[in-house]
């Protein structure tokens, strides 16, 4: 088969299929991430699982690359080099420090106590639609919610989103040289914000994520300024891109499934299995972010030399039939689920109790307060956003 680009429509359109045709015929496969960049795809469960916990593969292009990762990046706005420093392209022991100083307010515990606050914003942007017959759920719902309670959790003002917003938007698109020129623009206005932020606090501490950044700061050698605007950065954009995926995506195949959903609707309690399966059945990224190879890796007879790119495909282990009864059925009972939305090893997602309780409450208020939501156009007019490693669509439109 002709090696998929990740980031063409082509592939979005049914990311499902050509992955199951991978993991049947070419398990280890060169790709396209861009048009400009290959990169090696594995897309079977045990591999993918083993090979997110290899320390053969690392997230810093210098670990792999030597000075070469300097050559590499010479296309790079500087802007953007500032967010090398960031927890998910580090690896041991700069990553545990940094995950370090984090992790803390992600337990499941602290985010628990967010309960009361995500009903209320969801109940909000519910209210703002009351009389609606038909509405975006991604524009209106999905996307808006995530932000703010992330927004929130770390020191945003609220008068602040629409600027954030916007911001986001120019620098979530396909990380190609040409993008990331276009982008910059937005990305300098956004890390100037950051850092100005981060000044306000440093002068008035408050009870929220940036001040715990900045005293941590203080405190010495811990952290450095580059690395907590990139920190920031990343929360902010880990802590929404995906758990808007979850919720629309979720949302999708709940729609998608009727019977499923009026299980759903009978036994709320069945949620937090619900949420396991809906991640599981068409999670919100298709791969992990990127790896590269310091050593060649031998695998199903391909050879990935050192310095490649390598793509952990978690969607595609997902629906692994070696893995997984009945991979292509959404079963919102399915218990035990080993699925590899959140990624595994040092990486694993350190937002996972928040993306599940925002996914378990945003599913909740919608079911219980939309009881007629339906799709409003045929399932084959949705479109995906056609980047690489996220499972995003890009309208959900829909009707009660
Ligand atoms: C359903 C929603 C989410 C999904 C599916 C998801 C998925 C993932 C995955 C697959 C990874 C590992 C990436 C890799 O190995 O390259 C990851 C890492 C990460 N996620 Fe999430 N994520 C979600 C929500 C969140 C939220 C709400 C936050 C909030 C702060 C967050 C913050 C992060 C961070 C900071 C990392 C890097 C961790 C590290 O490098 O140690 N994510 N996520």
């Amino acid at each position: 088969m002709k090696p998929p680009n990740f980031s063409s429509a082509a592939f979005h359109r049914d990311a499902h299929a050509v992955l199951a045709q991978l993991r049947r015929e070419a398990p280890v496969c060169k790709a396209k991430l861009t048009r400009w960049q290959s990169v090696y795809v594995v897309t079977r469960y045990a591999d993918v699982d083993a090979l997110l916990r290899d320390e053969r593969l690392v997230k810093n292009p210098r670990n792999a690359l030597g000075d070469d990762a300097k050559r590499e990046a010479v296309w790079m706005p500087k802007v953007f080099r500032a967010l090398l420093k960031s927890m998910i392209l580090s690896d041991e022991p700069d990553h545990r420090r940094l995950r370090g100083l984090v992790q803390r307010a992600f337990t499941p515990r602290r985010v628990e106590a967010l309960a009361p606050r995500v009903q209320a914003l969801a109940d909000e942007l519910l209210d703002a639609l009351a009389g609606a017959r038909e509405f975006d759920l991604v524009a209106r719902f999905a996307e808006p919610l995530p932000v703010r309670v992330i927004a929130e959790l770390i020191g945003v003002p609220p008068e602040d989103l629409p600027r954030f917003q916007a911001w986001t938007r120019a620098i979530v698109r396909a990380p190609t040289p040409f993008n990331m020129l276009r982008a910059a623009p937005a990305m300098r206005g956004f890390l100037r914000y950051i850092a100005g932020l981060a000044q306000a606090r440093r002068q008035e501490p408050r009870d929220d994520l940036i001040t715990g950044l900045v005293q941590a700061e203080a405190e010495g050698e811990r952290l450095d300024e580059e690395e907590l605007v990139a920190m920031v950065f990343l929360l902010l954009l880990a802590g929404h891109e995906t758990t808007v995926s979850l919720i629309a995506n979720g949302t999708l195949a709940l729609l998608r499934h009727p019977d499923q959903l009026a299980l759903l609707r009978a036994r709320p309690e069945l949620m937090p299995t619900a949420i396991e399966e809906l991640l599981r059945y068409d999670g919100p990224t298709v791969t992990s972010e990127l790896y590269y190879a310091r050593e060649p890796i031998q695998l199903h007879g391909v050879e990935i030399p050192a310095r490649a790119i390598v793509l952990p495909a978690v969607l595609a282990a997902n629906r692994d039939p070696a893995a997984f009864e009945r991979p292509d059925a959404l079963l919102l009972t399915r218990a035990p689920n080993k699925h590899l939305a959140f990624g595994k090893g040092i990486h694993y997602c350190v937002g996972a109790p928040l993306a599940r309780l925002e996914g378990r409450i945003a599913l909740e208020t919608l079911l219980r307060r939309l009881p007629s939501l339906r799709l409003a156009v045929p399932p084959d007019a949705l479109r995906r956003a056609p980047v690489p490693i996220v499972n995003k669509l890009r309208a959900l439109p829909v009707a009660v």
